[in-house]
């Protein structure tokens, strides 16, 4: 047992302590398991033995090909291409871009004009409109702008091979600007900027809660967003086994030239060493990125509402309290989440009768008040013969095996438990088949959790063995490689499943863990999130890091997940919610209460006044929610968004902007009534007062407890709801003699209609401001068409 495993188990132990829902026999088969497990994996996999240490060596000759060619090397070769969509690719050891876990499309279109070409000192380089990418003769890559200036370097890389076969190690060590920032590698605690240290890839339920210390957490990604001065890029090393990234930001040495580069190490336990990059402004790197990983579902419009959820509801009866008590109050409550306590002993696709007699009557009536049921699933199956779902999935051979041939066995909420392989193909539609018995009980959505997969373990890590087989598309592996895609392929599975079944609404899905492209399939949480100030820190470092990935949907369990928030800690987590895009309070089943009430009348009213926004924002989500699905630009964006050039925007971790018209400020700190903020140029309006700010700066803004700043942004027009339900332009002056602008994307309903962007400008006419729609007047050419709207920030 190495250190993060006793740190680990002791975690795990607490946890498992302080929920209470273990017994001792649990807590036996957890020290039965993770014997097994250890067992396992001495006996199926090969010990490393000898290594031999290999580099590409000189560079031989070239073989130009579509987009780019293959460069040969004494030791090695390197196939490199760039995509019509500006994606440069390169792979050593003929490693090609499929397959691939996190690409929508396994052979992207190279771009045609692109080109091997001879480079100075024996090199080559490729270029293309968007990048030129520089191949040094020992085998650097670099990365530049079209104008040369040097985005990101990898030096060449290094591979371990064991003397006897197996899976080569490699390290890749990169440079970049010394003025560059780090950002990304999935959901992390603590950031979005990612600071010097270590970061794991390895999908991990951290145990009990997590804090912002804690890494790695459940979602981790070998993709890293790096914004400098010379230009932002993405880079993604597309190889999903275990890893470590260790970043290293650089040091300017204010204008004595002496500047120290920032730097990555990339060092993974086997696997191909591919690579993509895409450069540009950040809006069109994070377009490239989901070009090539897959649009980010539009959830239905109802899941940009609140939700409320609690682990240990324990009753219907007490589910139709917590609902009454929001209607009473005349409260907005758009979902409710049921987790494990509803299922029949903790098992997945089935109910307790005693708890829950008529769970469809209950969606119903609850369905009367404009209010859907969630249903967490978990991928475990209890094993045992008679629980229908492990007899129907036996009869396909669904369960992941060990290396001898039996099933791999681990222990969770169920007791002991069998894993579904969700990378093969016919198990997915197998279990895709089964949430036919949710949407049976009114289910309207999915909670899919414990994928990273879990298995409590008294002692090592707390998932299956590595050497666990699974079929990963019919190529045949282990867990080494299966491991961090297990959430991924199980929300592939929920997601087509539930299309098949209700093939004309659009899926609601978010799962726990998962890995790039996983916003194909739907969002995800923060997981279980520490009560406490660094937590609700954390919840917004998370969701800010995840849309840099691709991953626009997610949000955090506001109030925390464990324990009992101050009611100025819940409100404060509350009113950040109410922006994020997952607006849901959770907890777990022994921690205090979170509904808005509980926490005296001062909340209750302030969280009203959150609530209620939440609503009339609803319609400027769901454009959003479009947009994102459209451009891949997350409804949550850090500062530097739209210029990345501003450094100090860079660094600005606590305020983000809810697309291009409002900046959110929200309160991390106790006790505080004032914050400073952080403004990108141009002219921006508290909402509430109207008075009017000048950036780029900072501003020190009122946030009593009944708010946080947010404002608009001088020009925007948003669409809101109003007063009567209907959708209403929001619109805020632009500075004199300036323009503004607004998408806005109607909501067509929750199937798959696709509505059109509507583009509105505003501008002062004759000492007023109008707003006009583009429209496509005679022969294609666009006429503004003047929209009657209210204009507000007119006074400041
Ligand atoms: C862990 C999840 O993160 C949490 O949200 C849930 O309440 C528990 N599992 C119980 O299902």
């Amino acid at each position: 047992m190495d250190g993060r495993d006793l740190v680990r188990s002791v975690k795990v132990v607490k946890a498992v302590k302080a929920i209470g829902v273990i017994g001792a026999a649990q807590g036996l088969r957890t020290v039965r398991s993770a014997w097994r497990r250890r067992r396992a994996d001495s006996a199926g996999l090969p010990a490393r033995g000898a290594e031999r240490a290999r580099v590409p060596g000189p560079v031989t000759g070239v073989e130009p090909g579509p987009g780019g060619g293959v460069v040969r090397f004494a030791q090695s070769e390197l196939r490199v291409s760039v995509t019509g969509g500006g994606a440069v690719f390169w792979g050593w050891d003929g490693a090609g871009p499929a397959p691939s876990y996190a690409l929508v499309d396994q052979s992207p279109e190279p771009d045609p004009r692109a080109e091997l070409e001879p480079d100075k000192d024996g090199g080559w380089r490729v270029v293309s409109e968007r990048v030129m990418v520089v191949i040094s003769r020992h085998g650097a890559v670099e990365v530049c702008t079209p104008g040369g200036v040097m985005l990101r370097r990898e030096l060449p890389p290094r591979w371990w091979e064991p003397v006897g076969g197996g899976p080569a190690r490699w390290v890749q060590r990169s440079e970049v600007a010394s003025d560059a920032r780090f950002f990304g590698l999935g959901g992390r605690a603590r950031g979005p900027r990612l600071r010097d240290g270590e970061y794991r890839l390895w999908n991990t339920d951290p145990g009990g809660s997590f804090e912002p210390g804690d890494d790695p957490l459940y979602i981790t990604m070998p993709v890293q967003l790096v914004v400098a001065d010379a230009g932002t890029h993405l880079v993604f090393h597309d190889n999903t086994w275990d890893g470590t990234v260790t970043l290293r930001e650089g040091e300017e040495g204010a204008g004595s030239g002496h500047d120290r580069a920032g730097g990555s190490e990339l060092r993974m336990d086997g696997g191909p060493l591919r690579c993509w990059v895409v450069v540009g402004t950040p809006p069109r790197v994070l377009q490239a990125w989901t070009a090539l990983t897959g649009a980010p579902a539009v959830p239905p419009a109802w899941a940009l509402g609140h939700h409320h959820a609690r682990w240990g509801f324990g009753s219907e009866k007490e589910v139709r309290r917590i609902v009454a008590g929001y209607k009473e109050r005349e409260l907005p409550l758009d979902a409710v989440h049921l987790d494990i306590d509803h299922y029949d002993d903790h098992q997945v696709f089935t109910v307790d009768r005693q708890a829950y007699p008529a769970l469809p009557r209950l969606a119903a009536d609850l369905g009367e008040d404009g209010v859907r049921l969630v249903s967490i699933v978990d991928p475990a199956v209890k094993g045992e013969q008679g629980n229908a779902v492990y007899d129907s999935g036996r009869a396909v051979d669904a369960f992941v095996r060990d290396a001898r041939g039996r099933q791999v066995r681990g222990v969770v909420w169920p007791g002991e438990s069998v894993y579904p392989d969700f990378t093969a193909a016919k198990v997915r539609t197998w279990w895709g088949g089964l949430y036919e018995e949710r949407l049976g009980q009114g289910f309207a959505g999915f909670w899919h959790d414990m994928n990273e997969p879990v298995s409590f373990a008294a002692f090592g890590e707390p998932t299956l063995p590595r050497s666990a087989r699974h079929d990963l598309e019919g190529r045949g592996g282990d867990h080494r490689e299966a491991h961090n895609v297990y959430g991924l392929c199980m929300a592939r599975a929920g997601y087509e499943g539930v299309r098949r079944l209700r093939p004309d609404e659009r899926p609601f899905q978010f799962s726990r863990s998962g890995w790039a492209g996983m916003q194909r399939y739907g969002g995800t949480w923060s997981g279980d999130v520490a009560t406490g100030w660094p937590g609700l820190r954390a919840s917004l470092a998370l969701v800010m890091g995840l849309g840099l990935c691709g991953v626009p949907y997610s949000g955090p369990d506001v109030g925390g997940f464990d324990g009992s928030p101050s009611p100025e800690l819940y409100l404060r987590w509350f009113q950040l919610g109410a922006y994020l895009p997952l607006f849901r309070t959770h907890a777990s089943l022994r921690a205090g209460r979170r509904e808005p009430w509980e926490f005296g009348p001062e909340v209750l009213e302030h969280a009203r006044v959150a609530l209620d926004e939440r609503r009339r924002l609803g319609p400027y989500l769901m454009t959003l929610a479009h947009l994102a699905h459209r451009t891949g630009a997350p409804y949550v964006r850090p500062l530097w968004w739209c210029a990345p050039e501003d450094r100090a925007l860079r660094d600005c971790e606590d305020a983000f902007l809810l697309g291009d018209a409002l900046l959110v400020a929200p309160v991390l700190e106790r006790g505080s009534d004032r914050r400073a903020v952080r403004l990108p140029r141009g002219r921006w309006y508290d909402t509430v007062t109207g008075q009017a700010y000048e950036g780029p700066g900072q501003v020190l803004l009122d946030a009593p407890l009944s708010r946080i700043p947010v404002l608009a942004r001088a020009g925007a027009v948003l669409p809101v709801r109003g007063a009567d339900g209907g959708v209403e332009l929001e619109v805020w002056a632009p500075a004199r003699g300036r323009t503004g602008s607004g998408l806005v994307v109607r909501d067509g309903g929750d199937g798959w209609e696709v509505p059109p962007v509507e583009r509105y400008t505003s501008r002062w006419h004759e000492g007023r401001v109008v707003v006009e729609r583009d429209q496509e007047g005679a022969e294609g050419v666009a006429v503004g068409v003047e929209v009657p709207v209210a204009v507000r920030g007119l006074g400041a």
